[in-house]
């Protein structure tokens, strides 16, 4: 009878197995193809009698659905793992989830904060996307100051006619000091990590976005010396008790008089060797006392108040502490660089 022998090709069609996909194909021509076992049914489907045509057609049509999707099954997981297989890493610990590791520059602004707020510093911040009425004019910049230039800054609106209105990524951190004082009253002692942007051609010593930490105190009386213990502490925590400084006289806008400050180096202990160019000595950071014009123009008295300001770099220090040569390390996210970090953190 016909349908038992449909019955006993749908029994084995569902007891169906491949272990390649040459399998299958053979299995596809035994069912589907021309000299198939479905159309040998077909042919001795002509001699079914009428009556019996319809139940029997329906029958067939099953069988011939269950061995199409059968094959396809087959085909699909076969397809499937070998992808699988092709793509997985057989040296991957059996362990599925690893423990990240804190950035190098967090770690590194994370260490700042900390030692700034031991010292009384409140954290504070502002805007990536920044006008120039921060970030210049009101630090007392020159309306044709060269930071001003294409060269150095992204804008993301430019006027020729109004610099004021020029709205772009902040160069510094500095703008934070304008942003702080035009909302609050002295006593100010804030400090302001950030990431900031300028228009450098990448290469291990110049990256077009990178992180600075600003910091500013305003209240009566603030003088120089102030700021001198503050970041001679400062030094001595994050580089070791024995750290030596030196402030050289250098010039910024927003504070007057201004300096450079150099720590001996981290290196070599001070004796000379090439990150130190063999001068014994590297710069760490920009500082000075707020020039009164930027005191004025965010509000505040400069008869009344005096303050210090400073700023520093996240990676220059970082390249410092853990010899880090590459600036572009920092940004490529390579987890055999982030994993070296495992026990700063
Ligand atoms: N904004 C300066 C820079 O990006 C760094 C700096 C220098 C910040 C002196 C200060 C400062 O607050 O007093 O190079």
């Amino acid at each position: 009878m016909l349908l038992d022998r449909i019955q006993a090709l749908m029994a084995e069609v569902e007891g169906l197995a491949a272990g390649s996909a040459e399998e299958v194909e053979q299995l596809r021509l035994k069912y589907l193809s021309k000299k198939g076992e479905l159309n040998a049914l077909m042919a001795d489907f002509r001699n079914v009698p009428a009556a019996d045509k319809k139940a029997v057609g329906v029958k067939i049509n099953e069988l011939k659905q269950a061995a199409t999707d059968k094959i396809n099954a087959l085909r699909e997981a076969l397809g499937q793992a070998e992808t699988v297989h092709a793509g997985a890493d057989l040296t991957r610990t059996p362990y599925p989830v690893g423990l990240g590791t804190r950035h190098p520059i967090t770690i590194v602004r994370n260490g700042i904060i900390d030692i700034f707020s031991r010292m009384g510093f409140v954290l504070a911040g502002g805007p990536e996307i920044d006008d120039d009425l921060h970030i210049f004019t009101k630090l007392n910049f020159a309306a044709d100051h060269p930071a001003r230039d294409m060269q150095d800054t992204f804008f993301i609106e430019r006027s020729d006619i109004d610099v004021t209105k020029n709205m772009l990524l902040r160069s510094h951190t500095s703008d934070d000091q304008a942003h702080y004082m035009e909302a609050h009253r002295p006593p100010i002692r804030i400090i302001c990590p950030g990431r900031v942007y300028r228009n450098e051609a990448i290469s291990a010593r110049a990256h077009c976005f990178f992180h600075q930490v600003e910091g500013l105190y305003v209240d009566k009386g603030v003088s120089f010396a102030d700021l001198k213990q503050v970041l001679l502490t400062f030094a001595r925590e994050m580089f070791g008790e024995d750290t030596k400084i030196r402030l050289r006289p250098s010039y910024f806008p927003f504070t007057e008089p201004s300096a450079e400050m150099d720590i001996s180096c981290h290196i070599c202990g001070g004796k000379g060797c090439a990150f130190c160019k063999q001068t014994g000595w590297v710069e760490i950071l920009g500082c000075g006392m707020v020039d009164p014009n930027v005191l004025e123009a965010c509000g505040i008295d400069s008869k009344e108040y005096s303050g210090y300001a400073f700023g520093m770099g996240v990676e220059r220090i970082t390249n410092l502490k853990y010899r880090v040569s590459d600036l572009r390390l920092f940004s490529e996210n390579d987890v055999r660089f982030l994993e070296e970090f495992a026990a700063a953190q």
